[in-house]
């Protein structure tokens, strides 16, 4: 039997990874302009750090996590997200008294129902501000957002925003949800029953129709936040508007415990049911809460699988392809030594026809197949007199006998 791949995990081969470089570049580009660094943490971890930080109540740590006992019982995951393991390490250093601005890239697994723009291996690219209190954090992280989607082409989202209030605001709204609901409690689908015991928030993010058709008389959370962060909302809706759709939502919680403050979700009609390609917001107690100092931290992820789609061009620039062809060469060193000066020189070739070890005109025909613009031919007579035949590949390509020299300053100015 043939063995397959896992559902929801899948290959991508080169033709699907032109476009991941291209958005590799662009976003190395925007982290650097913000100067941020990058971080890398390990695929596993302890389960408790997501059971502490992701949270017992999210979906994520409740049936989406890839646990397993290693060889010495102990329980641990493959990560589902980023933002926990950054700050399990920046504890485990000693860092949480200083300021950091870092970013990570990499594959997060969930065991979720495999559709369009979901999958359980998934990539994304992360960016976490720590140590800067509320304010003016919000506003550069939300540029970085904005800044990332202008670079890669996209006009087509809507930012939406929302505030989970202070820890006093959010206690007394859960109450408030929970003393609603109580009269209610029959006509709730039982993952919401669940879900108001562990954590009542999330059952503004039910999908049950009972449960959102209630919810238009339960008490709304922008009545609960206070004064401050019912400004900073409206500010920043203001302050962005003329760069993209920004939408305050008061029924954004998001589907992580972990988050306090600002919370965001850039969403797009053109994904269809999977329209979140980037979420994020303030998460000031995860630090404390996993055994740290306190420390302020907002931040937020791209799901890489989800922005490719969106993104306007589809390819990157076509590179120029040579390949070097060397016809009779009963000398490899020297081919190689050949091929080592002019990739010092910067020519960038392929001796991928030469591998064949084939006649000139199959190496040609080769070279022509696999997209190659130019050949670079060595015969004896041009390996005797050092120099090489300069050949355009395109239909009535010339071909010109030059040296070393003049061949680099010929490609340079292609
Ligand atoms: P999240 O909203 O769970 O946030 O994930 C961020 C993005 O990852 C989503 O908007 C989505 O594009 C993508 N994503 C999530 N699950 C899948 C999936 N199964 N398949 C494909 N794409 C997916 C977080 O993970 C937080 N750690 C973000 C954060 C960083 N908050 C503060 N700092």
């Amino acid at each position: 039997m043939k063995i397959q791949s896992l559902r929801g995990m899948p290959d991508f081969f080169p033709d699907d990874l032109r476009q991941w470089h291209m958005l590799e570049t662009i976003l190395s580009q925007a982290f650097n302009a913000f100067n941020i660094q990058e971080i890398r943490t390990p695929l596993l971890e302890s389960t408790e750090l997501f059971n502490r930080s992701v949270g017992n109540s999210s979906d994520i740590v409740n049936k989406e996590l890839y646990s397993f006992l290693d060889r010495n019982q102990k329980s641990i995951s493959l990560r589902p997200e980023g933002s926990a393991s950054v700050i399990r390490a920046i504890i485990q250093k000693k860092q949480e008294h200083e300021k950091h601005k870092l970013w990570y890239q990499g594959p997060m697994f969930r065991y979720e129902r495999p559709q369009k723009g979901r999958f359980r291996q998934f990539h994304q690219a992360g960016v976490e501000y720590l140590g800067y209190e509320e304010g003016l954090a919000e506003y550069e992280v939300i540029s970085l957002v904005i800044q990332i989607n202008e670079w890669l082409g996209i006009s087509n989202y809507t930012l939406k925003i929302n505030h989970l209030g202070d820890e006093e605001a959010k206690e007394n709204f859960c109450e408030a949800l929970k003393i609603f609901f109580k009269p209610h409690r029959a006509e709730l689908h039982e993952k919401d029953i669940s879900r108001l015991n562990s954590n009542p928030l999330r059952v503004l993010d039910s999908k049950e129709e009972s449960t959102q058709f209630l919810l238009k008389n339960a008490p709304r959370f922008e009545d609960f936040i206070s004064v401050r962060s019912k400004l900073l909302l409206q500010d920043m809706a203001e302050h962005f508007s003329d760069k993209c759709d920004i939408q305050i939502d008061s029924t954004l919680v998001r589907g992580l415990d972990y988050y306090t403050g600002l919370v965001f979700e850039v969403v797009s009609d053109a994904l269809g049911a999977q329209d979140a390609f980037l979420g994020g917001g303030r998460y000031d107690h995860l630090s404390g809460e996993l055994g740290g100092k306190n420390m302020h931290a907002i931040g937020f992820a791209i799901g890489l699988e989800r922005i490719t789609e969106l993104m306007e061009n589809k390819e990157s620039n076509p590179r120029i392809k040579v390949a070097l062809i060397i016809v009779d060469e009963q000398d490899h060193q020297k081919t190689y030594r050949i091929a080592h000066d002019l990739r010092e020189a910067n020519i960038e070739i392929t001796l991928d026809a030469f591998l064949t070890n084939s006649s000139l005109k199959s190496q040609l025909r080769r070279a022509n197949n696999s997209q190659c613009n130019f050949a670079i031919i060595i015969g004896s007579q041009e390996r005797e007199s050092d120099q090489f035949i300069w050949k355009d590949l395109s239909e009535q390509g010339e071909q010109r006998t030059l040296g070393f020299k003049e061949l680099v300053t010929l490609y340079k100015n292609l």
